[in-house]
């Protein structure tokens, strides 16, 4: 049968819209998730939760590990609107791999009982009240104060989990009745065990605040800091006697929320961005302000005081971002890791280019947090402007002193998540020891966890762990070392 051209090519459309959808229940996947590349392909949600004992392992596992390798993401598990749905806000999944004696016990994931989450799964709400605009919990998973803890920034409160991934209750750690914002990015200091943050309140715009929490998880201080625009304020960064505050570009955005953004923050280039010294224990007033150009810095490497009263730190600067999109970060954009110095007396503030390889997620050895170090860690992107075409990349390993580059590039098909260093067991030297990260088949093949001796890292791993499914590209990873638990 020969149809007229324009109702042949509707009745084409039609049936390859039939025929995708058809696939994508088939395949378990959201339908129409071609309206949002977060929800596509190596991001695309898992639809349930795994466990598996049965995993193959290639190569040595450290026999030393004795924890499990957490990584936080988001996976949502319905999309009203996947035109509108934003990355950032997804229900959160936690990804553990346990280790013990040399071996891989076993793979998990489960999600993080918020409360929109357990509704949404049938399953009973946790102890405590959730906190803020929108409850997922989905950026960040640490051990703090002998317990694990998901975070995620702008309000809602962390939850607690166990060693087997399920949620037990929501709670600013170990205070009660603290209506208070927190942060995906604590920092810890590695001498005290106290946690530093700077958190701010999605429905709070003119200030943003700094929390000092001490090492049996009670607020110690807080800080209110005045500031406009209602800034994003995703990490901070400490040395041994001072936070940095980032007051930068992207800004609480009217017009987002208007055009139904679910995250409704935005570029804003008319906000004087700045960056904030506050020394622990001073009040807003005692901030040192830096004006600096406009830009953004998800994630900032370290930073340390020197003996002149000046202040150094590293982080990736993102020459723009959140411009455009209302879905995800990956959009046209510059990125470096810069070195900033922050001159006492002059108040004036040196900025050089450490590295220009687009790159992200920087990390340390965490002994070094707030302190002069030698050795960072990153990802590499070949691209960082479309979330459909996300390439493969390489892990980096910078010496800072020597000011070069050994890298690792674990194949065209596959890209790498946030690698953690881990620190051997009686280290001499700040870079012994093992970078862990989940590595994800770009095919959305099952994916897997890599092991790389710090030390030696353009030799590729000393042990992979193949996962028997899956990890969707997601936020935050961190190993936890189950001896360090007060609570299994
Ligand atoms: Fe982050």
């Amino acid at each position: 049968m020969q149809l007229p051209k324009p109702l042949s090519s509707m009745f084409k459309n039609t049936l390859n819209k039939s025929i995708q959808y058809g696939a994508e229940i088939l395949h378990n996947r959201i339908p129409y998730a071609h309206d949002n590349p977060y929800l596509d392909g190596i991001f695309a949600p898992q639809r349930q939760e795994h466990f598996s004992t049965q995993l193959k392992v290639e190569g040595q596992i450290p026999k030393e590990l004795d924890g499990a390798l957490m990584r936080i993401g988001p996976n949502p598990i319905t999309v009203k609107n996947p035109k509108i749905y934003h990355w950032f806000t997804g229900d959160g999944m936690i990804h553990a791999l346990r280790l013990k004696e040399g071996e891989a016990h076993w793979y998990k994931s489960q999600y993080v009982g918020a409360d929109s989450v357990q509704k949404k799964l049938h399953r009973s709400v946790i102890p405590g009240k959730s906190r803020g605009v929108a409850d997922p919990v989905n950026t960040n998973i640490i051990n703090f104060a002998g317990k694990i803890w998901a975070l995620v920034e702008a309000g809602a409160y962390p939850i607690e989990v166990n060693s087997e991934l399920e949620s037990k209750r929501h709670h600013l750690f170990e205070n009660d009745d603290l209506d208070l914002p927190f942060t995906a990015h604590p920092h810890i200091d590695p001498d005290t065990g106290d946690i530093h943050a700077v958190c701010y309140d999605g429905l709070t715009h003119n200030k943003v605040f700094y929390l000092h929490i001490d090492v049996q998880g009670k607020l110690k201080n807080h800080v209110e800091i005045p500031v406009k625009h209602g800034p994003m304020v995703h990490d901070c960064a400490i040395t041994e006697s001072q936070v940095l505050i980032l007051d930068l570009n992207v800004n609480f955005s009217v017009q987002s929320a208007l055009k139904g953004s679910l995250l409704p923050y935005q570029w804003n280039p008319k906000h004087q961005a700045r960056i904030g010294l506050l020394s622990f224990g001073g009040s807003a007033q005692d901030i040192r302000w830096y004006n600096i150009d406009p830009c953004f810095i998800f994630h900032t490497m370290n930073a340390y005081d020197l003996d002149t009263g000046n202040v150094v730190m590293d982080a990736v600067v993102h020459s723009k971002a959140m411009v455009h999109s209302i879905q995800g970060p990956i959009e046209d954009q510059d990125l470096r890791l810069e070195r900033f110095v922050f001159e006492k007396g002059t108040g004036k503030v040196k900025r050089t280019i450490l590295s220009d390889v687009k790159q992200e997620f920087p990390r340390i050895n965490e002994a070094y947090t707030g302190r002069p170090y030698r050795y960072a860690y990153s990802i590499s992107f070949g691209e960082f402007d479309d979330p459909y075409h996300v390439s493969s990349n390489s892990l980096l390993g910078h010496d800072l002193e020597t000011t070069t580059i050994e890298s690792y590039s674990f194949g065209e098909n596959w890209v790498t998540g946030e690698a953690i260093f881990v620190e051997k067991e009686g280290a001499q030297a700040e870079n012994e020891g093992w970078l862990m990260s989940y590595v994800h088949a770009l095919d959305c093949g099952p994916s897997k966890v890599v092991i790389l001796d710090a030390q030696h890292i353009k030799d590729g791993p000393i042990a992979t762990i193949y996962l028997p499914v899956r990890v969707p590209v997601g936020f935050h990873c961190n190993w936890i070392d189950y001896r360090e638990l007060k609570v299994i």
